[in-house]
């Protein structure tokens, strides 16, 4: 005799026992927090709605409550997460460039002229850099127009303000650092020029200017300098700045807004 196929009632049975058993184990409840939506017994309440924020690792970098003006686009103009959004944007692509770059004056040009000419994609990502840096220096300063329209520059927000001076100031570090590296003429004489400027400091321009080249003048030295400063140091303060700077637009009570 063949045997009898289970009913769909027997089927829907063993699919919850299962579902039950699954969502009752240890290594179910490690990964999802109490609160989660996928917790056995969920229920839809303000309670566990917050716990929904505030347990996920994605999720929990947003309050648990916004004011109203503060998620209208017209409002922020959304410049600050732009900004934020071209800085990832730059490094995604940057990373890819240091495959094909080597900073110094022997190859570094020539490696430029190769990534756009012999990489696949090269030139695309490479342009993609330029173009991403001149936006966000656009998008940085229009963000702080936005911000000394709002008055958010004044108390509870003086400090944030204070952090996005610091931001503005290794934005267009990192921008004149990249501009040297592709080590052409363009860029050499633009670096003589800025570092020129930088050596008539009062009292100590000359060391100041012999530690921005590595050198009495501009050289594979100042190449590797500048390397460093671009791709490692100057994006890892710009980090910590940046984490700084959005933890307290939430210590501060969010964006600001109309009174
Ligand atoms: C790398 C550069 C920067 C990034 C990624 C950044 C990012 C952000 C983000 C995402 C916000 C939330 C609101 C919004 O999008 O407008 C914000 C708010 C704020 N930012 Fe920036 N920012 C940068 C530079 C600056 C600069 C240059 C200043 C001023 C000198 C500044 C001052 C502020 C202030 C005061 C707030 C609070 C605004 C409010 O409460 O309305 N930021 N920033």
């Amino acid at each position: 005799m063949a045997p009898t196929p289970p009913s769909a009632d027997q089927v829907k049975q063993a699919v919850s026992d299962l579902a039950d058993r699954t969502q009752s184990s240890q290594a179910w409840s490690s990964i999802f927090r109490p609160g989660s939506i996928f917790r056995k017994g969920y229920t839809d309440s303000p309670r566990n709605r917050s716990y929904v924020i505030m347990n996920s690792v994605l999720y929990h970098l947003h309050p648990v409550k916004v004011k109203r003006h503060a998620v209208k686009v017209s409002y922020t103009l959304c410049l600050g997460g732009l900004s934020f959004f071209l800085f990832i944007l730059l490094t995604v692509t940057g990373i890819f460039l240091m495959f094909f770059y080597r900073p110094t004056a022997s190859a570094a040009y020539a490696d430029m002229e190769t990534l756009r000419s012999a990489v696949t994609f090269g030139l695309l990502v490479r342009n993609m850099h330029r173009w991403g840096a001149h936006l966000m220096v656009l998008s940085v300063f229009l963000h702080m127009a936005r911000v000394f329209y709002h008055g958010a520059y004044k108390s509870p927000r003086e400090f944030n303000w204070v952090i996005g001076v610091i931001l503005l100031t290794l934005t267009l570090l990192l921008s004149f650092t990249g501009y040297l590296l592709p080590w052409d003429q363009l860029a050499l004489w633009a670096v003589t020029v800025g570092t020129n400027m930088m050596g008539f400091t009062p009292v100590f321009g000359d060391q100041v200017r012999f530690v921005l080249l590595g050198g009495v003048e501009i050289g594979s030295d100042t190449l590797l300098r500048w390397y460093v400063l671009h791709v490692l140091m100057l994006p890892f303060v710009t980090v910590i700045m940046m984490a700084i700077h959005f933890w307290r637009v939430r210590k501060d009570g969010g964006i600001s807004g109309p009174l």
